[in-house]
């Protein structure tokens, strides 16, 4: 843990460098809640984002997980928000103005634009991670990137969400 380095830089070097870290930190680890919480505390610590933190699925709702940030909304339905509908859509949603998608669930009025990418276990959608910024236009493609790719490379314990 000691060795975690914030890398400087652009986005894409920053990912390039977090990435195989965040591997490292969680490949020993078999426990799901401990995991995602480092996942979320490297990313806000690597980009001092708003707010960092997963939506676990549970039966029809996104149940809030591990996060860093401002207390949050607990529970949030199928398809409802930007959460909901990354889950029905099963694909990362970029929102570069939350004020322009109608259906924005604001648990905070500070949070401007916002990503969310679903993590997907055996072709289903498991969670989402949601990360909030308190700018307009934080993310872009180089974000859905690289967090995909993360998503893509973590080698959880299949029994992580059993
Ligand atoms: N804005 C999200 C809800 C979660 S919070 O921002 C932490 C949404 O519209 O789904």
């Amino acid at each position: 843990m000691e060795n975690f380095e914030i890398p400087k830089g652009s986005k894409a070097d920053i990912y390039k460098a977090l990435i195989p870290q965040i591997n490292a930190l969680v490949e020993g680890e078999s426990d799901l809640y401990a995991n995602l919480a480092n996942i979320a505390a490297a990313l806000k610590e690597a980009f001092n984002h708003f707010w960092v933190g997963f939506y676990l699925v549970k039966q029809d709702k996104l149940v809030l997980g591990p996060f860093q940030g401002p207390v949050a909304c607990t529970r949030i339905a199928y398809g409802r928000g930007v959460c909901g509908a990354a889950w029905k859509e099963k694909r990362t949603l970029v929102m570069p103005d939350v004020d322009k998608f109608p259906g924005h669930i604001a648990c905070s009025s500070l949070s401007k634009s916002e990503i969310v990418v679903p993590l997907f276990y055996n072709e289903q959608v498991v969670a989402v991670l949601d990360i909030d910024s308190m700018e307009l236009n934080s993310f872009d493609q180089t974000d859905a990137h690289y967090l995909e790719q993360l998503f893509k490379s973590l080698k959880f314990s299949p029994s992580a969400f059993k």
